[in-house]
């Protein structure tokens, strides 16, 4: 029988890779998690109330790969670029949600719903990468607009919540919420450098030699790979915010002619995947903690609202779009992606 391996499983995204996987059609295939040697051993399945189809947590090295028929790797950056290769050369097809591959030429970057035709043959180097979790978001509410007129340029700034920091940040930002309202006067820094709670941190990442943070660098340069427009000028400010859970995004777009907004807001309306706002509508706009508490349909789309007309400029719009970063932007892209390899018969070994 085929098995599915998850490196990274007791993290943020790897456990949502969990509970896809075995809530799915593929729950009938055995589940392999992966993790450090401090989780080896770990009975994840009882943990997260998944049942008995996941083994104990394993070390990278504790795993024969040849009988695994896709590993998906959320482990970091520095772990995809140790052992995602050698995994993808034993035979198991490899999703990775790290930045270590996706700009690379021969690996397709893939948003399902926004190009799938990146698919249509299995990669050689048998390696597919998941994009940022700010960048899916933004792709799957721009490919609508980008259809209706031509995308031009495309300014943003993001609202990115702890548990983009993992399971690590998503403790810290509780712990020191809590410090707070109980009278502590100074924090110490942490993962996201300055302490975040009750506070906005406008660098995600390290800078480069221009001033931008990493953060930045692959939301500018992920959406034109994705939608075939290289050229694409995307500018992004990244700032983490003080919310656990979902990413929001205000974004100018600048379109190829004047688009009327109710024709904006029609060509959005219906796209599959993205849930719309009207202002009037109740509730007008979407927030975070709205999409985190809209179960697992809400959870699954992009939220967008808040569409209008720039004044100053009148081929240009501005939206707002919010989505579960560790659905949309993660886990739930990366599971389509494997759900478009089987239907391909890549995964029958
Ligand atoms: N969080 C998001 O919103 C998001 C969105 C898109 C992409 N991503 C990407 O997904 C990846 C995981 O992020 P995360 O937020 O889930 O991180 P996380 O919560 O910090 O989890 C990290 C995972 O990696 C495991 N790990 C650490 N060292 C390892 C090793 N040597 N071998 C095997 N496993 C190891 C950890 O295991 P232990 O528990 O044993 O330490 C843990 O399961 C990153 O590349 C991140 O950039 C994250």
């Amino acid at each position: 029988m085929p098995r599915i391996a998850v490196v990274g499983a007791t993290g943020a995204v790897g456990r949502e890779l969990l509970t896809l996987i075995s809530r799915s059609e593929a729950a009938s295939t055995t589940i392999v998690p992966i993790a450090s040697a401090r989780s080896a051993g770990t009975d994840l399945g009882a943990q997260l109330g998944l049942g008995s189809g996941i083994e104990p947590v394993r070390t990278l090295d504790d795993v024969d790969f040849g009988d695994v028929s896709v590993t998906f790797f959320a482990a970091g950056v520095e772990v995809s670029r140790q052992a995602a290769e050698k995994v993808a050369k034993a035979g198991s097809l490899v999703i990775d949600n790290s930045s270590a591959f996706r700009l690379r030429d021969d690996v397709p970057l893939v948003v399902p719903q926004v190009n799938p035709a990146s698919l249509a043959h299995r990669p050689p180097v048998n390696l597919i990468a998941n994009p940022n979790c700010s960048t899916i978001q933004l792709v799957r509410a721009l490919a609508p607009l980008h259809e209706l007129a031509g995308l031009r340029r495309v300014i943003l700034t993001t609202y990115q919540a702890a548990s983009g920091g993992g399971i690590q940040g998503l403790a810290e930002l509780a712990r020191d919420s809590r410090r707070l309202l109980d009278g502590a006067d100074t924090l110490a820094s942490g993962r996201f450098g300055p302490p975040l709670a009750f506070d906005l941190v406008p660098q995600i990442g390290g800078l480069n030699e221009h001033g931008s943070a990493h953060e930045e660098e692959k939301l500018g340069r992920e959406p034109g790979k994705i939608m075939g427009l290289t050229d694409l000028p995307v500018s992004v400010t990244a700032v983490r915010a003080p919310i656990f859970h979902c990413h929001a995004e205000a974004v100018w777009v600048e379109l190829g002619r004047q688009v009327p907004i109710a024709e904006a807001e029609e060509a959005l309306a219906g796209t599959p995947g993205i849930r719309f706002y009207k202002s009037g509508d109740d509730p007008p706009y979407p927030t975070p903690r709205l999409v985190e508490n809209s179960g697992a349909e809400g959870r699954a789309l992009v939220h967008v609202g808040r569409v209008r007309a720039d004044t100053a400029d009148p081929r240009a719009l501005w939206l707002w779009i919010v989505a579960d970063n560790l659905w949309v932007g993660a886990a739930l892209n990366a599971f389509d992606i494997m759900r478009t390899a089987q239907g391909y018969g890549w995964l029958d070994r």
